[in-house]
């Protein structure tokens, strides 16, 4: 762990518990790279880099189109960050969203008693010693760790605070949002009214979370700007078991989608859960640095709407219209973050092959060699297809133009006409693009090309007035 001159603690260049050629991938082809990164990074943050934008929007588009598009029972909305402080107030965040952490009487450091055993700072009576590393330390000197006590565990509020307009005071401190969720609960009448819909029905969200986490780290697994896709699903009480069951369900589905085979559902036993909820369902991932959360489902009953009403005055109840009955719905909360969606699609995907010898229709000198490929599904892939004339020669080359200009009007493509066409290939599995279309000598004269599939590396040649409904049709197989 690096420490920058701010003192702020940076993961960039830290060891990643078995990450490390996914993280370096991500970094070399431009999908993640470190926060400020010519300034030491920034303790845990990231960038989204060309082909991290597509496959995050990918993700959150997919997300869309399932949950909120193909559903009649769903509706989205887009709410504010920085939201009334009354909010926190009443959703329980001001005085419950808290860790308690030990913190440091010389350097004021603070931790959570969990890193400091992940640290080695734990002493041999037991008792915890500032982990803290002093400058002459970190420039080779003797003098190893800060010499302060630490004091005993108390709670410190995760939320990110700010001002509201120029004056620095209490009156106008605000808080970036540490959930989407509260824009939905604070929306319910509003969208109740305006789109008449009938319980059972939900809010969809996606968009940006902020909290102050002690231990960020793992990469983009946990960072204290993230991005989150949730759902509150109003429903009568009586029946928030059903809903409860179907949103498991459309989880674990969504997750097979997304191509993950294996995970976890763990119960989250009293006592353990988020101060709103009476049920808890973690879906678990073993991830390299060991099994740990991905997404979770809540059923947070009417706490929220209920704390709302109180607060504002303002009536959440809910009147059905076939027996009138008025009541305060009660709520199923499936969450999924993004970032870590985009973190298991990346080590699901990443494999390393060797390959004996790629036979290429279109000849190479390289094609004996270990391939490293990325294979998403294919609705995943930030790039779809990779147009690659053989030489640079003006009448390929602007053949193969044409054929990428027309293709790209369909599908994200890329054309590359640098290096040998095994590279090529090489690097478009690096990249994860299902499918090659190789323009060559005889294309213009069978007016054909080469199609080669990423996973199989099979080669077929296919007409050019044919090729877009070819590709869209192996595209949507999946
Ligand atoms: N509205 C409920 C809620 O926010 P949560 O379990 O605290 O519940 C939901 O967060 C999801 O957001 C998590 O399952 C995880 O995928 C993601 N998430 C939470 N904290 C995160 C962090 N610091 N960095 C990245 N993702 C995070």
């Amino acid at each position: 762990m690096k420490i920058n001159k701010n003192n702020q603690k940076s993961d960039v260049g830290a060891p990643s518990n078995g990450m490390d050629k996914v993280i370096s991938l991500c970094k070399r082809r431009g999908f993640i790279f470190p926060g400020s990164e010519i300034y030491g990074g920034l303790a845990n943050s990231w960038d989204y880099g060309p082909l991290g934008v597509e496959l995050k929007n990918n993700i959150k588009q997919e997300w869309w189109r399932r949950f909120v598009h193909s559903r009649t029972d769903v509706v989205g909305l887009d709410t504010a960050l920085i939201m009334n402080t009354k909010v926190w107030e009443a959703s329980g965040h001001l005085k419950e969203f808290s860790d308690p952490l030990v913190e440091c009487d010389v350097c004021k450091n603070r931790w959570r008693i969990d890193a400091l055993d992940q640290m080695r700072a734990r002493k041999a009576d037991g008792s915890y010693r500032c982990p803290t590393m002093t400058a002459s330390f970190i420039k080779g000197g003797a003098d190893s760790y800060c010499s302060g006590k630490l004091s005993e565990p108390r709670q410190f509020n995760l939320m990110f605070k700010t001002f509201l307009g120029p004056v620095e005071s209490e009156d106008n401190t605000v808080y970036f949002r540490p959930e989407t969720a509260q824009g939905m609960f604070v929306n319910f009448k509003n969208v109740l009214e305006t789109t008449r819909k009938r319980l059972p029905f939900g809010i969809a969200q996606v968009g940006k979370a902020f909290r102050n986490e002690i231990t960020p780290g793992n990469f983009i697994f946990r960072t204290r700007e993230f991005e989150q896709m949730e759902i509150e699903y109003f429903t009568h009480e009586k029946d928030w078991k059903a809903h409860f069951e179907m949103w498991l369900e459309e989880m674990r589905n969504w997750l097979r989608h997304l191509g993950v085979k294996k995970f976890h559902e763990t119960e989250i036993p009293d006592g353990e859960r988020a101060h709103y909820s009476k049920r808890t369902v973690d879906i678990e991932y073993d991830f390299p640095f060991g099994k740990k959360e991905l997404y979770g489902l809540a059923y947070r009953t009417d706490f929220d709407l209920k704390k709302h009403m109180d607060k504002s005055g303002e009536d959440f109840r809910y009147t059905d219209p076939e027996t009138n009955e008025k009541f305060l719905p009660h709520v199923i909360e499936p969450t999924w973050g993004v970032d870590r969606s985009v973190l298991v699609a990346l080590l699901e995907a990443y494999h390393e092959e060797t390959v004996k010898s790629e036979k290429l229709k279109v000849k190479s000198e390289d094609d004996e060699d270990t391939r490293v490929v990325m294979k998403f599904p294919k609705w995943l892939a930030p790039v779809k297809v990779a147009v690659l004339p053989l030489s640079k020669k003006e009448n390929l080359s602007s053949q193969a133009k044409k054929i990428h200009e027309d293709l790209a009007k369909d599908f994200v493509c890329e054309y590359d006409e640098t290096q040998s066409i095994g590279k090529r290939y090489r690097r478009q599995d690096e990249i994860g693009t299902p499918f090659c279309v190789t323009v060559d000598f005889e294309s213009l004269e069978d007016k054909a090309v080469t199609v080669r599939d990423r996973d199989t590396m099979k080669q077929e040649r296919i007409s050019i007035s044919e090729l877009k409904n070819y590709l869209n049709q192996k595209l949507n197989s999946e």
